[in-house]
Formats: C-alpha cells, structure tokens, sequence
C-alpha cells in the first residue's frame, strides 16, 4: 500500500507524514495521558491509513510545562510516555509496517530540570556550568534590570532573574533556559544525541527552533520583537535567524550522514529569501512551509502560494512540504469555518461563537486535503485531521496547560484546544483513548467523529483520507509535473499534477468540469457535471 517512498533513499521527499503528539494519541496504561504502548496498539490504523512516517512530538523525560519542549533529559523516555526498550521495539514495529520514525529533538533550550541547569544555578557566576546556558549580569546600578529588552515567544521578558543577581536567556518559558551554543562541551553533546538516537533505528529529526540557537553575543536591544507564528524579516535579528547556525546546521547533517537514509527537518520560521540557505546539500533535508496554513480560504491566494514554493523548491533542488495544522495552531476544520480575516490565533479567547460555522469548516477541511495530498512533495498530517477533528476551542480555563495561557495575563487561551486526546471509540468515558479518562476534556461531538464511527463508513473523512493517500501513491507519487491551471476561473483553483487535474471550487457558484474527465476521487459527493462550493476533485483524462 505505501508508495516506494519508503523503500528508496531520499524517502521524505515525497512521503506522507502523520505527526503524532504522543501525549494525546492513545493511552495504553490508563493513567489519561497518551503513551507509546498506545502508540503501538494503533500502528496497523496508521499503515492502513498508508502513510510513510510518523513525527512523534518529544517523549523525552520532562516536567512538560511546554508539553514535552522543555526535555530534562534526552536520552531518557518520560516514564508516563514509555521506556527507551518499549521505543526501540516500537520503532521495530514501525518499520516492519514499511513507516519510518522522525523523533522530535530540542536543542534551543532544555528544561530548568535538566540536570546541567541544575548544575548552573549551584555553581554560580562564572563558572563553566553556567557557561553551558546564557546567563548574564543584569542592566541598572544593581543589576536589577533585564540585560536586554528581549521578550519571550510566549510573553514577558526573555529573561529571568536568579537568587545570586544573574539573569538567564529563555526565549519560550522560564522553564525553558536556553543553551549557549557558542560552547563547544553544547555542540559536542548534541552529537552525542544525535548518535544515540541513531543507533536505536531514528530515521529523522524534526529539529525545533531551527532559526534560534545563535545569539549575537553583543547582546544588542531589539526595540521590538515578532512572535514565533510572525514571520521574521529584520536583517541581523540578535536571536533569530542569525548566519552562525548554518555551522550548527552542518555539524548536525555530517553525523546523520554517517548513517544510511536519515534524515532531518527544521522548524525554522525565517523570510522567503532566507529559507533555502537552510536547505543546501549538506544542511537540512527539509523544512517546514508554513505558508499554506497562514493563507485564508481563496483560490488567488492558495495558488498564488502553492506556485511560489513549488517554485521556490524546485529552484534548489529541495522537496516542498505541506502542512495545514499541528500541535502549535487552530485545526484547519475550525479555521475554515471563520470568516476570512478573523484572527484565529487570538480568536478563543474573544470571538463570538457565531462566526463559526462547524459545516463549512470541515467541508473545506475536506477539500484542503485532497490538496495537500495532492502537491509536489511531501504532505504533514497533524493527528486527528484524518477524522475532522476540529479546535476544542471552548475548553474551560482550569484545565488550559499551555504556558502562553500563564505568560499572556490569561488573555491568550494558547494551544490546548488542538491537542485534545483522540476519540478512538463512539462511547465510553475517554471515546477509546483510554481506560483512565483523558488528560483534556474532550466534547460529545468526538463521539460521532472517532475512527470506529469512520471505519466503515465510505463516506466519512477517514475514508477520504485513506484513498487519497492510496490513489497518491499510485498517481501522484512521482516529483515534478506540476501546473496551474487557470482555466476555471478566479474563484477555483486548479492545477495539473502529471496526468491527473485536481480542481477545486472556493467560490460561491458551481462550476463546471470537463466533460470527458473520469473522477478518480471528490471531496464531497458530485452529482451532474457541476463542481459545488467548496469541494475539491482529482480527474483523470
Ligand atoms: C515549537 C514547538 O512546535 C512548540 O510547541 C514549542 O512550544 C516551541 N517550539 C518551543 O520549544
């Protein structure tokens, strides 16, 4: 059922990655809180599903006070997700299904647990312990104020104060110290990482925060700083961005390339014009294109920026990836259901719940996929859009864990509202997530979207999902081969992918398709010739 993706090198190029956050997959102990025998219990939906990879968000031991992205240890499994044997076997498990396993590693910052931070604030100023991180003497006659006017991703300051004077760097949550990678005992640690994970059968990293990491040593003011979903254009940022990570990025690539067909990806939220520099032959395989998930539901605008990264990919030999949601943003079923222009980022907290309508959402939801699904490289499915899931963007605030809802004064609900445990089940306490409840509240609605009500049901948005990615890896596996068409009209977006012509309808009015074309897949029932609102259709001649 998979595509050779999988079996020939240079796998990512056009695969289809399904992102795991581990915490809320699927929980085998019964303790409410996802974990890797869960993860095992459902390898088989996910081969049946047919996709080439998974991307498991970090499992690392942590207090999870950023759910996972502040790691105390990383050659460690967090005993609530698993034991490092119980991943080696699921990794086994993995492959013997043909799927490859991208862990997640954070090397921007690590946990205030970790022991090296531990370490830093025993030893005190000076010292090579606290060399390890950033740690500086602060502004003002006693130090009393920050060193600089740097504010965290997730609110406040970018620096915290510690009981002998000094100040630390987190640029994401005081729990968060970040690492100073100007300290080669950091660099050299960091291999280590990379090798042991290696040796246990990783086939790629998703390495978070790619564009951070270097920081300008001058330790300059900002006078004003993009949050991490902004994109960043000032030219010489002090902390994103800078020119020195190309050397991390290099180091890295050498030690994978000790290995066979591994790989890695960035998280690297940078300008257009600066991305490639990420993406040349001995730095990532890949990144991340968030463009596609920043744009509204228009057909100009969604070619518009399908066109520039495949354009922008092909140009240097680079795979383009897609990706509509993921553990970070609103779920696209939800997003699609507002109108254009809503900000969705902010939009939990204060918009009103009749500019949401649910029907439209996961009816473009549906559509969207059978885009993505069909473009030129590879294609990142964020656990639970397989099913509709949407936003739980009305989740009471005593259970809000999301460190951006503590550091924004309670103005900004964060991103829980995306990571609620998957139904696997019609009924019952957790709908199948598991025998101890679920360590978010999930709403009554889950009940009707969860695998079992979709199995068997041809009509549903797993099944969608399932042919697509079999037609996919029939019809659309190849690279290249890929044309706009604007022949429909302003209001469709079409393009040619080698034989197959996907059109698909964002306008108001129906439209009609070729006559002779035979449908190979819609996203919604055609009846006639005529394509509705929002549906999307791959044709064959
Ligand atoms: C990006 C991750 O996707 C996000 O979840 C996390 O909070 C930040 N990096 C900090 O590690």
């Amino acid at each position: 059922m998979n595509s050779a993706a999988t079996t020939t090198s240079e796998w990512w190029r056009n695969g289809v990655v399904y992102q795991v956050y581990v915490r809320s997959f699927a929980d085998g102990n019964g303790d409410g809180t996802g974990d890797v025998t869960g993860l095992r219990s459902k390898l088989d939906y996910l081969r049946d599903l047919g996709v080439n990879a998974l991307w498991i968000n970090p499992w690392y031991s942590s207090p999870l006070r950023d759910g996972g992205y502040d790691v105390a240890d990383y050659r460690t499994i967090d005993e609530r997700f698993g034991t490092t044997e119980e991943v080696e076997l699921f990794i086994a498990e993995a492959h013997e299904r043909d799927i490859k396993v991208i862990a997640d590693l954070v090397p921007n910052h690590t946990s205030s647990d970790h022991r090296w931070f531990q370490e830093a604030l025993a030893a005190g100023p000076g010292s090579p312990e606290r060399a390890r991180y950033v740690f500086k003497d602060g502004k003002g006659a006693n130090g009393e104020l920050p060193p600089t006017d740097w504010t965290a991703v997730f609110g406040g300051s970018a620096w915290e104060q510690v009981e002998d004077g000094q100040w630390y760097l987190h640029l994401f949550d005081p729990s968060q110290p970040d690492l100073n990678w100007e300290n080669e005992e950091v660099r050299a640690e960091f291999d280590d990482v990379f090798r042991f994970w290696l040796d246990r059968g990783i086939d790629g990293f998703r390495i978070d925060v790619a564009h951070g990491l270097v920081k300008d040593t001058t330790f300059p003011d900002v006078g004003k700083v993009g949050k991490i979903l902004e994109s960043e254009t000032t030219e010489n940022h002090p902390f994103w961005d800078r020119d020195g990570v190309h050397e991390i990025n290099r180091r890295w690539r050498s030690v994978l390339d000790e290995y066979d067909d591994r790989m890695m990806v960035a998280e690297a939220w940078v300008a257009a014009h600066r991305l490639p520099l990420y993406l040349r032959p001995d730095e990532y395989h890949q990144s991340f294109n968030f463009d596609l998930l920043a744009t509204d539901w228009n057909a100009a605008e969604f070619a518009a920026v399908i066109d520039k990264s495949v354009t922008a990919a092909d140009e240097i030999g680079a795979s383009s990836t897609w990706v509509l949601s993921n553990h970070d943003v609103m779920r696209h079923a939800t997003r699609y259901g507002l109108d254009a222009g809503i900000p969705w980022r902010q939009w939990p907290m204060t918009g009103p719940v009749e500019a949401l309508d649910v029907e439209r959402g996961a009816r473009r939801a549906r559509a969207a996929a059978l885009v993505t699904l069909s473009l030129p490289g590879s294609t990142y499915i964020y656990q639970g859009e397989e099913l509709g899931l949407p936003e739980v963007w009305d989740l009471p605030e005593d259970v809000l864990e999301d460190p951006t809802w503590f550091r924004s004064d309670f103005t900004e609900k964060g991103r829980d509202g995306c990571r609620v445990p998957i139904p696997w089940e019609r009924s019952g306490d957790s709908f199948g997530f598991g025998s101890g409840g679920a360590w978010l509240p999930q709403p009554e609605t889950f009940g009707d979207l969860s695998a079992e009500a979709q199995l068997d049901d041809p009509a549903s948005c797993l099944a969608l999902y399932r042919s697509a990615i079999a037609i996919r890896s029939e019809h659309l596996a190849e690279e290249g081969g890929f044309a706009l068409d604007s022949s429909f009209g302003d209001e469709v977006l079409a393009y040619r992918r080698g034989e197959v012509l996907v059109v698909v309808n964002m306008g108001a009015s129906p439209v009609a398709l070729p006559a002779e074309a035979k449908v190979l897949l819609a996203s919604s029932p055609i009846s006639g010739s005529d394509l509705e609102q929002d549906t999307a259709v791959w044709l064959v001649p």
